[in-house]
């Protein structure tokens, strides 16, 4: 298993960020609604969405999975994010890239930003988390910078939440 998925809370609890998102966007948000999720790890947010009432779930990640939550997931592809991703544009309507950007070399961050929103037709719930908040030895950490993130959201998004002492952001797609 990679190392990157061993820290146990990412097996057990839903994000918060995603929490914060189902509670405030319960309104405008429906269960026929497709989710891709961005370098899955486990698919503890998948399972949350799920457990909803969600059924278009897709996940994506570098490594394989052994789905240890039991997901019923439509699609897994295993694929590297610096390369584009394998979707038409607009082709999810919630893109979750949770804990994921901060092992990408700022070299490629402009890139796979844009390509996380271009295949997004709604939202992108985006979060990183420094080394020493993730309570994990993982040396894979590369010099990512969370504002440089959000500098690279497109202009056709309105960032609706913001941290970045926290490092989470949620955006939106401007116009259909
Ligand atoms: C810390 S885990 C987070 C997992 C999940 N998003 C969550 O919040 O529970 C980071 C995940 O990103 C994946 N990952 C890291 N670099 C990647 C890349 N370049 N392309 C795709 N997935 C990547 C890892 O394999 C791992 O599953």
């Amino acid at each position: 298993m990679n190392r990157m998925m061993q820290v146990p809370h990412l097996r057990n609890h839903y994000s918060n960020l995603v929490m914060q998102f189902l509670k405030e966007q319960v309104e405008n948000i429906n269960t026929d609604m497709s989710i891709l999720d961005i370098g899955c790890g486990h698919m503890r947010n998948l399972k949350l969405f799920e457990l909803l009432g969600f059924k278009e779930l897709h996940a994506l990640d570098i490594d394989p999975t052994d789905n240890p939550l039991d997901v019923k997931y439509k699609t897994f592809t295993q694929h590297n994010i610096i390369n584009r991703l394998p979707y038409k544009d607009k082709s999810f309507d919630i893109v979750l890239c949770n804990y994921v950007l901060m092992f990408i070399e700022p070299e490629y961050m402009q890139e796979v930003v844009a390509d996380i929103f271009r295949v997004s037709r709604n939202y992108v719930i985006l979060e990183t988390a420094r080394r020493k908040d993730f309570n994990t030895k993982t040396t894979n950490y590369t010099n990512y910078n969370f504002e440089e993130i959000v500098r690279f959201v497109p202009t056709d998004f309105e960032i609706i939440k913001q941290r970045n002492y926290r490092e989470k952001l949620i955006a939106r797609r401007l116009y259909g």
